[in-house]
């Protein structure tokens, strides 16, 4: 039996029956009710900022925000952090299952060996300025990656696809770690394919003199576990970006660009860093109950805390606090991690917050772990970019083969004035 929704139109008195998949409503069915008015074009939804919008169908990223849970392709985050490698999980991302240890070798070797970059990137890189933010650096870089591969323009193409696919994760680390060294002055470290992805990546952002870079495995697990927990979280901003600029069709280094362009802002991936300045601020955990109060009196946000679907606990959140435990273990502990402590039990007991349902989210603490890892702040998510490739590649592909999907085009409630007579400059 199909479910269905009733509708009376109280300005008509018509009542309507519309068709229920899967707890949705089509809004373009909503078209057909209609005042009578000739230039009536029908009801629509209005929803800034899509809080009860659906905008496609999705196998990859599954989230029940009030119960707190995250799963990849049907498997659930904390398997994956514990029993995992980054690229197991992007394959998984992109594929769906997991891969078996042949298809695994040959996507390693593959990623692997895709890893440099052709040599004008190190010219475009070293046209900015040494303060450019590292976030920027990557966004352009990412796009002009598209100028050297123009058959990425032919997105039909299977293989095509994936072969972009390949050169994207592999090389948004290399690029990463470019703009850092930019940054910091000192000469790029090309890639070197004996390494693993995250063991390669901070031997390209740290190596100096040293023959190879040995970084502790303790930091690279953390990383690594980091990466996985960034790889994909369904329809969120960035991703959001990455399908919007990719349904006009663009190739994959356009799309994935504007998602680094969303990820930069605040309110997404920039939040790490505005969590690490505001402890910062804070200074002292004398100095948090005044903090608190400027919070709940609307002059500032809780950084870290809050998110758009989690209205519980954030199960990211929890894997990185143990991972925290796993670094400090290496580099001392963090004394921003008392504040960050503190901050999180007297929110999580304060009616404020409580009656809000905001809890610690992804960012509270990955900050604390970037910072132990000597990154600053301006790096933080760059690494999130990084973590999310696999996850904006996935959803691009889903939507490139998705026959429903269309160029994304909202509508819009018009405001404006109308049809005005232009006032020449001497009457204005
Ligand atoms: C993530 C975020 C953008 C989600 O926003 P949203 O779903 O639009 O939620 P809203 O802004 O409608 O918040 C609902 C209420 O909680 C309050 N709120 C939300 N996040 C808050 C925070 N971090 N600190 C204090 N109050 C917060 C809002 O002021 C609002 O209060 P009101 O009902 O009295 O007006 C928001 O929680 C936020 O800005 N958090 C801080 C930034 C952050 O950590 N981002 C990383 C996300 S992974």
């Amino acid at each position: 039996m199909t479910e269905t929704l009733s509708i009376r139109d109280n300005r008509t008195g018509r009542d309507y029956e519309l068709a229920i998949t899967d707890g949705t409503i089509r809004a373009a069915d909503l078209k057909q009710i209609k005042t009578g008015d000739e230039d009536d074009p029908g009801i629509a939804t209005y929803d800034p900022g899509f809080v009860n919008t659906s905008s496609c169908r999705s196998s990859i990223t599954y989230i029940d925000g009030d119960k707190g849970i995250l799963e990849y392709r049907g498997y659930p985050i904390e398997q994956l952090a514990e029993h995992s490698t980054f690229l197991e999980v992007a394959y998984l991302l992109l594929h769906g299952e997991l891969p078996t240890q042949t298809q695994l070798d040959e996507w390693v070797h593959d990623v692997t060996y895709h890893t440099f970059l052709h040599e004008n990137c190190k010219q475009f890189i070293e046209g900015f300025r040494y303060d450019a933010h590292p976030m920027v650096m990557l966004m352009a870089s990412v796009s002009a990656l598209s100028t050297f591969y123009p058959e990425a323009g032919d997105i039909s193409d299977p293989e095509v696809r994936q072969a972009q696919i390949t050169r994207l994760i592999a090389k948004i680390p290399t690029l990463g770690a470019f703009v850092f060294r930019h940054q910091q002055g000192k000469p790029y470290v090309y890639p070197d394919n004996r390494l693993s992805y995250t063991e390669n990546f901070l031997a390209m952002l740290f190596r100096m003199s040293e023959p190879t870079y040995q970084a502790d495995p303790r930091l690279v697990q953390a990383l690594e576990v980091l990466f996985i927990l960034h790889a994909d979280h369904e329809q969120n901003c960035s991703t959001n970006a990455v399908r919007s600029v990719g349904s006009s069709q663009v190739d994959p280094y356009s799309a994935v660009a504007a998602g680094v362009g969303a990820l930069y802002g605040p309110l997404h991936g920039g939040a790490n860093e505005a969590v690490l300045r505001m402890l910062n601020r804070i200074k002292t955990t004398d100095n948090i109950p005044d903090f608190i109060d400027g919070v709940k009196a609307g002059k500032e946000k809780l950084m870290g805390f809050g998110h758009r679907v989690y209205k519980n606990y954030d199960p990211r959140a929890k894997i990185i606090k143990k991972a925290c435990d796993d670094v400090f273990e290496v580099t001392g502990v963090n004394p921003l991690l008392k504040i960050a402590q503190e901050l999180e039990k007297i929110a999580l007991e304060d009616e404020y917050f409580v009656k809000r349902k905001l809890y610690p989210n992804v960012d509270f603490y990955s900050g604390l772990i970037y910072e132990a890892l000597e990154f600053p702040p301006e790096m933080f998510t760059v690494l999130f970019a990084i973590g999310r490739t696999p996850g904006w590649l996935a959803q691009w592909s889903e939507l490139v083969q998705d026959k429903e999907q269309k160029i994304a085009r909202p509508k819009q409630i018009y405001t404006g004035e109308r049809t005005r007579d232009f006032i020449p400059m001497s009457e204005r």
